[in-house]
C-alpha cells in the first residue's frame, strides 16, 4: 500500500471539495427543467439547499488552497507565479458569480451569474492540474 500522509489528505480534502462546487453546479444546471416541472417554486427550494453545500465547499477549497500553497514544492518553477495568480482569479470571478447568481431578480442575470460561477469554476480546476503536473 503506497503510504497515506497529511499531503494525502490535504489533496484528498481539495479535490472533494471541487467536486462538490463543480460537479455540484453542473448537477444542479441539469436538474433545473425538471425541477421546474415539479413546481414553480421547487427550483428555489433545491438552490437554496444546494447552497448550502457548496458554500461550505467553497470555504474548504479557501482553506486546504492556501494548504496547498504553503506546502507547494515548485514554487521556484518557471511559470508558477503566472498559474497560481491566474487561478486565484478565476476562482475569485467563480465566487462573485455565485454571489450574483444567488442575488439575482431577474431572468437573465441568473442565468449569466450561473453559467460564469460553472464555467470560472471549471477553469479553475484546469489550472489546479496544471499545478499538480
Ligand atoms: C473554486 C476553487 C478551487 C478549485 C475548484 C480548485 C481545484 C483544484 C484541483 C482540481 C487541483 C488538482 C488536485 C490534484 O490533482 O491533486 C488543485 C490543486 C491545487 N490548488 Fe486548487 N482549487 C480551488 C481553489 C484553490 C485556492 C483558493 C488555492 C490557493 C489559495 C488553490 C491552490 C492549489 C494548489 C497550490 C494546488 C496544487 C497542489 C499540489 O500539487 O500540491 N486552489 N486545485
Amino acid at each position: 500500500m503506497l503510504p497515506i500522509d497529511l499531503e494525502t489528505l490535504r489533496l484528498f480534502l481539495h479535490v472533494l471539495a471541487a467536486t462538490v462546487w463543480v460537479g455540484g453546479q453542473l448537477t444542479m444546471g441539469a436538474l433545473v427543467p425538471v425541477l421546474r416541472r415539479a413546481g414553480a417554486d421547487v427550483p428555489a427550494l433545491a438552490a437554496r439547499q444546494f447552497a448550502r453545500v457548496a458554500w461550505t465547499a467553497f470555504a474548504v477549497l479557501i482553506v486546504t488552497g492556501f494548504w496547498n500553497l504553503a506546502a507547494y514544492e515548485g514554487k521556484d518553477r518557471a511559470g508558477f507565479a503566472a498559474t497560481i495568480s491566474l487561478k486565484l482569479v478565476f476562482v475569485a470571478l467563480s465566487g462573485i458569480a455565485a454571489l450574483v447568481h444567488s442575488r439575482a431578480r431577474s431572468r437573465a442575470l441568473l442565468a449569466l451569474g450561473g453559467a460564469g460561477a460553472a464555467g470560472f469554476a471549471l477553469v479553475t480546476v484546469f489550472l489546479g492540474v496544471v499545478l499538480t503536473g
